[in-house]
């Protein structure tokens, strides 16, 4: 049957087969580990996402069984399909990983440095992406792009000199609502998310667009500046919500839950969409009924100091020839006795 065909591909050197029509960066998640190219604006749950951001570029060494030439240029795995006998190269290939250093940099000529008072930080894909793919300096010497603060309510902080038009909270307002009201205006240096997000913000599930925001853009104004994020302990939570599945992460410091977000996938995805009283409005622990600690990529700022159990290695070693010289001095010991 069709549906039972499946393409065969490599990626680093790993095979996976995979229904035709799929991304290399699907098949890549397929495989998962190191792999797996980052992305900034594709979204698996977002549709039409991708395309925009370029840090998920690949090397096609092998464009498939039937043709097996190389693809010229490198190109974005979010949406380059694959073929069958297609072989890819990401972390292994040197071309890629200079590209990748070169999206960084250039993501990062407008976007501030701002991460010491960043509500994102810690949890931030461009601080990751800075961290593993940038270059300590930079070469630019002109002037950052600014604008001036838009107040879009009281939930939602639109910070929009961090934005890097990943377009995904554009995604997430078309699909949250029937009409377009959401949009990026302007082109080039002055393209900006457009003021009618202030429309979107009445949507019930407007607070999503925090959620899928890869950087510091869109925040939560009820969380801001009240903590950061590696001093809170995420927990899992639900509740019985006649909106939403209800099913959340609950990032509480102490007994005090200071922040409420949708509960993200091993890719950083939100698994369902929450709805804004599930977000917003419900911040105590009796609102929720605990289920248990979110399980924390162990890489992540966020695990730091949070051990879930302490096995500490022995210290002192046994040594065997002290003890049996300290058996044979007890025996002596007692023989004198
Ligand atoms: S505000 Fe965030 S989600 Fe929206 S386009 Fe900018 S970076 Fe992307
Ligand atoms: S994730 Fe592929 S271009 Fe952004």
């Amino acid at each position: 049957m069709a549906e039972d065909v499946k393409f065969k591909v490599s990626i680093d050197g790993i095979p996976v087969e995979v229904a035709p029509g799929t991304t290399i960066l699907n098949a890549a998640r397929q495989i998962g580990g190191d792999i797996v190219p980052p992305a900034m604006c594709y979204y698996s749950k977002l549709e039409g996402s991708g395309g925009k951001c370029r840090t998920c570029l690949v090397k096609v060494s092998k464009g498939s069984e039937k043709d097996p030439r190389p693809m010229p240029k490198l190109v974005a795995s979010c949406r380059t399909t694959v073929m069958d006998g297609m072989e890819v190269l990401n972390i292994t290939s040197p071309e890629v990983v200079e590209a990748r250093k070169g999206v960084v940099e250039m993501l990062l000529i407008n976007h501030p440095l701002d991460c010491p008072v960043c509500d994102q930080a810690g949890e931030c894909k461009l601080q990751d992406l800075g961290y593993e793919h940038g270059s300590e300096g930079t070469r630019y010497e002109f002037d950052r792009r600014t604008f001036e603060r838009i107040d879009i309510g009281d939930k939602i902080q639109l910070h929009m000199n961090r934005c890097i038009l990943c377009y995904r909270c554009v995604f997430t307002a078309d699909q949250i609502t029937n009409n377009r009201v959401h949009g990026i205006l302007n082109r080039g240096d002055h393209a900006e998310i457009s003021t009618y997000i202030a429309k979107a913000v009445d949507n019930d599930f407007s607070g999503n667009v925090i959620d899928v925001c890869p950087v510091g853009a869109l925040t939560d104004k009820t969380f801001r500046f009240k903590n950061r994020v590696w001093f809170t302990k995420p927990v899992d939570a639900h509740r019985d919500c006649p909106t939403c599945s209800g099913k959340v992460t609950l990032w509480n410091r102490g007994t005090e839950v200071l922040r409420v977000t949708a509960r993200k996938d091993e890719f950083g995805e939100v698994e369902e969409f929450i709805c804004n009283t599930c977000r917003f409005d419900k911040k105590h622990t009796d609102d929720w009924i605990l289920e248990e600690p979110t399980p924390v990529d162990k890489d992540s700022v966020i695990g730091a100091n949070h051990y879930p159990e302490f096995n500490p290695p022995p210290v002192i070693k046994p040594d065997l020839e002290l003890q049996e010289a300290n058996e044979e001095q007890l025996a002596r010991t007692e023989k004198l006795k």
